[in-house]
Parts: structure tokens; C-alpha cells; sequence
């Protein structure tokens, strides 16, 4: 495992879009794995930046993300599907119909968990996966619990993930109870990983990850298990580490 300790948010995005960018020179066909949330956001806008510089191009790239709201449609604002085109797909070369996402719109949880599955299967795997991780450890929407799911699964979310995420919504009670994620064996299954975290509120989360017990309690130890994972998060976050 590799540590990058960045000096705030910005170097913590410029240092993980350097990584995004080199797997992208190095391989135009990755796959890439990619994440939603308040963490990546300054990525995105580092890849948008080297995409316009003619830097990096997107146009044999494919995307698998992580997770999605159970209940939300892709042009509903909170949707991560929304969030995609707007912080990244929309700047850049991307084909949109290489790009992949849990469908929150669909009812029938065995088919659709199925059918992700199978689309990460026939892309040929995740060349580079970007996870943040949950104040609570969790990584996708892989909540603590009893067992680490493996597959795409629909999720309960954790009341602590429905009251840090209401920041994104009007109300608490306008977050969905539920989500479709990413399982950690098709995290896992990843040839890369890279975890970004930023703040003194992921300190305790990103310790435990890093450094204490393998339990499905706190899911981001798994990867402590994988033989290719750079860390890259600032002081704040890297503090008790
Ligand atoms: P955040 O979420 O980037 O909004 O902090 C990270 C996560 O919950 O995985």
C-alpha cells in the first residue's frame, strides 16, 4: 500500500488526477471505476483540466460506478447518475454509452444487482477503481455489517450515511433509504485502487481501514488485503495515521 499525504483538497485532487490521468495514458481502454460524493468532485475538475489541455483522452474509456440511490431517476438532481454528467461526462470525450450505473429505477433487486454484475463481467473488470470512504468506513455503499457483500447488492444505508448525505438534499427525509452498490468483491476484483479521503472527519475511518482489524464492521479493511492500493488524502485526514 501506497500513502500519499497531500497538503490540502486541491493537491489531494491534483495528486489523484496524476494517477486517473497516467492509467488513462498508459491503457486509452481502461476501465475505469469511479465514485460520487463531496471527495471527488475536485478530481473531476482536474481531468476536465488535463482533458482541455489535450492531456488525457476519454473517448476509448469506459466507467463502472460504484453505487446509486434506490428510487432516484438519471436526470433526478441527486441522483449520482446526475452528478456524473455534471461534474465529469458532460467536460469531457466520453462515450456516454460506455458509461455504467446501477439503474435506481428498477424494482426487481435480483435483476438488477444481476445485471451489473454481468456488465462489469463483459467490460472486462475495473483497470482502476477511485473509492472515497464513509466517515463510517464504509467504501460504495458497503456498510458496516455482519459480512462483507460480495456482488451488487441493494443496500440499506446506514442511518450515519442518511444524515451525512443530507447535506445534498433539502431534507433528511428526501435521502433514499436505499441504494444499489458495488459489492467488495467486484471492488476487490479491481487490477487498482485508489481511496481518496479528505478532512479530519474520514481521520478515524482511514485509520481503522489502514491499520486495524480485517472486519466487515469497518468495510474499507478489506483492502488491506489487495496488493495495489495508493492512498492519497490530506494531513487532516491522514492525522491519527
Ligand atoms: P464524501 O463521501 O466524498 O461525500 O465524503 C464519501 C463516501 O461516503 O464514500
Amino acid at each position: 500500500m501506497i500513502i500519499h499525504k497531500a497538503k490540502d483538497y486541491e493537491d489531494m485532487s491534483r495528486k489523484a488526477a496524476n494517477i486517473i490521468s497516467a492509467q488513462i495514458i498508459m491503457k486509452p481502454k481502461a476501465v475505469l471505476g469511479l465514485a460520487t460524493g463531496a471527495t471527488p468532485t475536485g478530481v473531476y475538475r482536474q481531468l476536465i483540466e488535463r482533458y482541455q489541455k489535450g492531456d488525457v483522452d476519454f473517448s476509448q474509456i469506459a466507467t463502472v460506478n460504484l453505487d446509486e440511490y434506490k428510487g432516484l431517476s438519471s436526470n433526478n438532481k441527486q441522483s449520482y447518475h446526475y452528478f456524473m454528467n455534471r461534474y465529469l461526462f458532460d467536460h469531457v470525450n466520453i462515450n456516454k454509452g460506455n458509461t455504467y450505473m446501477p439503474n435506481g429505477l428498477e424494482e426487481d433487486e435480483a435483476f438488477e444487482c444481476n445485471r451489473y454484475n454481468e456488465i462489469i463481467h463483459s467490460i472486462g473488470g475495473i483497470d482502476l477503481q477511485l473509492l472515497g470512504i464513509g466517515e463510517n468506513g464504509h467504501i460504495g455503499f458497503n456498510e458496516p455489517g455482519e459480512v462483507f457483500e460480495k456482488g451488487t447488492h441493494c443496500v440499506a444505508l446506514a442511518e450515519h450515511t442518511i444524515k451525512v448525505n443530507a447535506k445534498f438534499f433539502s431534507s433528511v427525509k428526501e435521502v433514499p433509504t436505499h441504494a444499489y452498490s458495488m459489492g467488495i468483491k467486484n471492488i476487490m476484483s479491481a487490477n487498482k485502487i485508489l481511496l481518496i479521503a479528505f478532512g479530519v472527519s474520514k481521520a478515524k475511518a482511514l485509520y481503522d481501514s489502514l491499520f486495524g482489524p480485517i472486519v466487515p464492521n469497518a468495510p474499507a479493511s478489506i483492502l488491506q488485503l489487495h496488493n495495489d492500493v495508493t492512498v492519497v488524502a490530506d494531513e487532516e485526514a491522514l492525522s491519527l495515521v
